[in-house]
């Protein structure tokens, strides 16, 4: 059933959208300093919590006017409808006929999610909780020395091959779980198909003791499965065919690709379509993170993920934080007009966020074409990136803090660092809390002036320096700071982002579940690769494509 049948229609938002345009349109409307100035209370009335987790968007230009209206249009687009729509298994992904039920990952047997089927509905929670409980003997097993590889070596070493939601959840949550204190087992990820990838996993491992993870919910992606048979040669080469067996697991929803591999099916832990590949990291695609950092600390980042859930489901929208953080978006997109979105976390141990992010947000939201088919009549998604604080103001923070366009930033921070060198997490925390006051606040041209005065400088020196060492402020940015990164309030952090996204996609119109513009390009590089074989004819395409082939394959003597 496509979506909007079962929703109400969407072009009474019009007046909705106008009226937050107008809001945008008031003299001082990006005045965020006069907002302070007006209201003591701004910051604990523009701030949002659950349980230790604080989400203060006061440094937007967010007022009441503006919250109001934009707590009005999740009203006018029935995000409560979607909502339930989503909780209840039903099918939001129209284009693709599925639901999004990773939700049914994280809260247990008894959870009581279901997913519709083209044919009916499955009980989600049940699923999910079956293959939870293989996975967690596995990694029980494999911890223990009970599975080993084929010589009956221990594993020390597990690479996961995958790419995208295979690689980019399993990889930054690996991370932000180990970075600090060490892995339980040495984990790697291969994930592009330039083979540089695997040669460097694989570097220095002995196969004898290396676990291969081969995570593709489809079985059919190229660049896993060009590098899950390079990786297959790698340990039959050393080990023999027969080793195969014992040295690879597969995390997968296509069990028949899967044995076609030589998989076998003990060692395939599944999931259903209704698992997006961008939200599997709480599902087998996850078992990476399990063997890396412990079953406990998978089983935690769960419970947090769930925790989220809760709040997400039951919390009224005035104080529900992943509907707060995307009508802060919401804002910076359509009433100020922000294309690009910055996600700074001062955590070394979240420095694959933003690229968890990227997907995450751009892959769902990425979309100009509507749910109801038609072009979309609002800007979408704006374009993310990121780095860890403190490293970030030693590169584009020149950019974010003085270029022409105002960057909404979101700043991640714990306060307890999982280190014992509490003055280096006050120095990190301190950075942190200036970047986001010297966006806020600025510095004129007057203060400049003064400042150089006082310094000593000359008269002309100020005349022509000073201006360069102004800033507008009055940009904006959130600051989620929780008590702690561990492995619930991770779970949590990354559900809070999910339901966002998904919480933009309804207001905007789109589907946030599919990804037909990832499938282009896939198609033309499998027209294209012929064309690259020594003696190939040489293709038809266009006459740059041409010539760039050309010129390539002459440049390695192919020609
Ligand atoms: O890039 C498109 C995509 O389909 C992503 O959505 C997905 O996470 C990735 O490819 C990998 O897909 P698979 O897990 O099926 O190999």
């Amino acid at each position: 059933m496509p979506q909007d049948a079962a929703m109400p229609h969407r072009t009474h938002l019009t007046a909705s959208w106008d009226r937050l345009t107008a809001l945008a349109d008031r003299p001082g409307a990006q005045d965020i300093r006069a907002l302070f100035a007006a209201d003591p209370d701004r910051a604990t009335r523009f701030s949002a919590a659950l349980d230790d987790l604080t989400i203060d968007f006061s440094k937007t230009s967010i007022d009441d006017e503006a919250l109001a209206a934009l707590l009005g249009h999740t009203r006018a687009a029935a995000l409560n409808l979607f909502r339930d729509r989503l909780f209840e298994g039903h099918t939001v992904n129209a284009t693709e006929r599925r639901a999004a039920m990773h939700m049914a990952l994280r809260n247990g047997a008894q959870g009581g999610f279901w997913a519709d089927l083209p044919s009916g509905r499955e009980n989600a929670s049940q699923l999910a909780a079956t293959e939870l409980l293989r996975m967690q003997a596995f990694v029980r097993q494999v911890h223990d020395g009970e599975v080993c590889g084929v010589g009956g070596a221990r594993f020390t070493h597990v690479i996961n091959i995958g790419i995208g939601g295979s690689d980019l959840g399993p990889l930054m949550a690996t991370e932000a779980l180990t970075l600090a204190r060490g892995p339980v087992l040495d984990t790697r990820f291969v994930s592009n198909v330039d083979a540089t990838s695997l040669a460097v996993a694989t570097r220095g491992l002995d196969p004898a003791k290396t676990l291969i993870l081969v995570a593709s919910k489809t079985f059919t992606t190229q660049e896993t499965m060009t590098n899950a048979h390079a990786a297959r040669a790698w340990i039959a080469d050393a080990l023999g065919e027969a080793a195969v067996a014992s040295h690879f697991a597969a995390l997968s929803t296509n069990a028949r690709a899967v044995s076609a591999f030589g998989i076998s099916p003990e060692r395939v832990f599944g999931f259903r379509d209704w698992v997006g590949g961008r939200f599997s990291l709480w599902s087998p695609v996850g078992l990476s993170i399990a063997l890396a950092a412990g079953w406990e600390k998978f089983q935690a980042m769960l419970e947090g993920a769930a925790a989220m859930d809760a709040h997400f489901r039951a919390t009224p929208f005035a104080a529900n934080l992943p509907v707060l953080l995307a009508l802060v978006g919401i804002w910076n997109v359509n009433a100020m007009g922000s294309r690009t979105h910055c996600v700074l976390a001062y955590d070394d141990r979240l420095r694959r966020f933003p690229a968890f992010l990227q997907q995450l947000e751009m892959e769902s939201n990425g979309k100009s074409v509507g749910l109801n088919g038609r072009p979309v009549q609002t800007a979408t998604c704006p374009v993310l990136f990121g780095e860890p604080g403190t490293n970030a103001q030693h590169s584009f923070m020149q950019l974010v803090h003085q270029g022409t366009q105002a960057i909404p930033v979101d700043f991640i921070l714990a306060a307890t660092p999982e280190h014992d060198r509490p003055d280096a997490h006050r120095i990190l925390a301190a950075h942190a809390f200036a970047q986001s006051e010297a966006l806020l606040r600025g510095r004129s041209l007057a203060e400049v002036q003064s400042e150089m005065r006082e310094a000593g400088a000359s008269e002309a020196d100020i005349a022509e320096i000073a201006p360069h060492r102004v800033f507008s402020g009055n940009r904006p940015s959130v600051t989620i700071l929780q008590s702690q990164l561990d492995a619930f309030s991770l779970g949590r952090l990354i559900a809070l982002y999910e339901h966002k996204v998904a919480v933009q996609g309804w207001l905007w119109g789109v589907n946030s579940f599919d990804q037909w513009g990832v499938e282009l390009g896939k198609a033309l590089a499998n027209g294209i690769l012929p064309d690259l074989m020594p003696g190939a004819a040489g293709g038809v395409h266009d006459a740059s494509t041409n010539a760039l082939i050309a010129r390539f394959r002459a440049l390695r003597g192919e020609a």
